[in-house]
């Protein structure tokens, strides 16, 4: 029998029973969702995975939602969860919540599209500018979009062509930031120079090795990056806290130092807040660490539901379009609808007082983790941020990408997935990923959260 002692929880895994009960609970999860395996196998003879995003392809297919109310989500089967994925942390205002969907009617009625300017757009950005501090902002129809406008607002400014990223993140999917996203061990080069690997094929290598990594709270690392590549870095675009292997929160110190250093390079430092700033605080991440960025994106959360983004950007920046030297553009840019959503989300439901409840449901949530963690002396621990928290399956805190690789055990995160979905809990799929709490969820939609990781925690560990 293989049975591996792990290095800080108290209990030993047994892998076999580790691989027996995946197999068991992946059967159930099955054996649940005819209909969803329906859909699938019609859904692959038109849609390449059978999905339309390959991020929502999964094993052993994709649960098909058909509707969501407040914290639940209901699948094709029947089956209801309470929702911790929330279409991948967007939906922070619960599902089908009243004053969004009553903003987006009235604007129905009005007409949905014009490519013209209205209102909506205007009091958005003045709220952005307000949350963010940064005076000037153009809107985007995702997260990728914000992202490389960013890229070239940042090139344009400088007259300089390499970014550098932090290694392991991902900003969305156009050339200049799929690079260095999740790559393999063994590709990975040395840490204080790692390669540009390229996220998949399609991207001309040439541009890939525009873009270069390095490694996340590691501020000596920057400096030499920078000091090697002076003159030749127009940005850095990174998220302030990593989101997208678990959460990393950036060390004491780090955020102000890379602020420092950029500024003293004159490179321009843009915070990817696609995941952070509408969920972790009124600012996103550049209020809660108190650091300003040149740019800031934004998408998911920020629009409500509603396919939106959004680029802030400093007085200086903004000069470069409104010169007509960076072209920002986009037919549904600002669009009535997705600002009519937006601006009901930001002003009326995501308050202060929202963020309030969402720290504290988040807060009340990672202490039940815990407890379970350190009961049944599992080798995990957690970690939050206003809405977003995570057990995270390693026997240490992860710093940067190269932990997430070496330390995270892929095999009990994806067990304790499984365990949550066939308990009513519909979690984000994919050992990397953080759960998104909405101001619906109640003590009782996160104590099923815990029970799902209690029935984990004890069939993993017991005899
Ligand atoms: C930090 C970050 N930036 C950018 C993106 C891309 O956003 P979108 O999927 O809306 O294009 C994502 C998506 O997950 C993200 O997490």
């Amino acid at each position: 029998m293989s049975v591996e002692a792990t290095a800080h929880g108290t209990s030993t895994i047994n892998r076999e029973k580790v691989a027996a009960l995946t197999e068991r609970e992946l059967r159930r999860l099955a054996d649940r969702t005819p209909q969803s395996k329906q859909r699938h196998e019609r859904g692959l003879k038109v849609m390449p995975g059978g999905v339309p995003s390959s991020f929502q392809e999964n094993d052993p297919w994709p649960v098909y939602l058909e509707r969501g109310e407040g914290a639940r989500v209901w699948d094709v089967d029947g089956h209801e969860y309470v929702d911790f994925h929330n279409g991948f942390g967007v939906m922070c205002i619960g599902h089908a919540n009243p004053q969004v969907g009553a903003a987006v009617k009235a604007r129905v009625d009005q007409g949905t599209h014009f490519a013209a300017p209205t209102d909506g757009s205007i009091a958005v950005a003045e709220e952005l500018a307000d949350r963010f501090g940064l005076p000037q902002w153009r809107f985007t129809n995702a997260g990728t979009e914000s992202t490389m406008d960013a890229v070239h607002l940042a090139r344009g400014a400088t007259g300089r062509d390499v970014i550098l990223k932090i290694e392991g993140s991902y900003h969305g999917h156009h050339d200049a930031v799929m690079v260095s996203v999740y790559p393999p061990l063994e590709a990975l080069g040395e840490r204080d120079d790692p390669r540009s690997v390229p996220y998949g094929e399609g991207y001309p290598k040439a541009l890939t090795e525009l873009t270069r990594a390095v490694p996340f709270n590691d501020a000596e690392a920057l400096e030499k990056a920078l000091a090697k590549l002076d003159g030749q870095v127009a940005g850095l675009i990174m998220e302030p806290a990593m989101m997208n292997i678990n959460i990393i929160p950036p060390v004491d110190g780090y955020l102000e130092r890379v602020r420092e250093l950029c500024t003293a390079h004159g490179v321009k430092l843009i915070f990817d807040e696609v995941k952070t700033g509408a969920t972790i605080a009124r600012g996103g991440a550049s209020r809660r660490f108190g650091v300003r960025a040149d740019m800031v994106t934004l998408a998911k959360a920020v629009c409500g539901g509603y396919p939106g983004g959004a680029i802030g950007m400093t007085e200086e920046i903004a000069a470069l379009i409104a010169e007509g030297r960076v072209h920002q553009y986009g037919t549904f840019n600002g669009n009535p609808l997705v600002m009519a959503a937006a601006e009901a989300t930001l002003t009326q439901v995501l308050t202060e007082d929202a963020y309030a409840k969402l720290e504290s449901s988040n807060d009340w949530l990672l202490g039940r983790c815990d407890e379970i963690i350190e009961r049944y002396g599992l080798p995990c621990y957690t970690e939050g941020l206003g809405a977003k928290g995570c057990v995270i399956f390693a026997g240490e805190p992860l710093r940067e990408y190269r932990d997430y690789l070496t330390k995270v055990d892929g095999d009990l995160a994806t067990l304790a997935w499984l365990y949550h979905m066939n308990n009513g809990v519909f979690m984000t799929p994919g050992v990397e990923e953080e759960w998104t709490l909405s101001i619906a969820h109640s003590e009782e939609d996160l104590r099923r959260f815990a029970n799902a990781l209690e029935a984990f925690a004890k069939d993993v560990t017991g005899d």
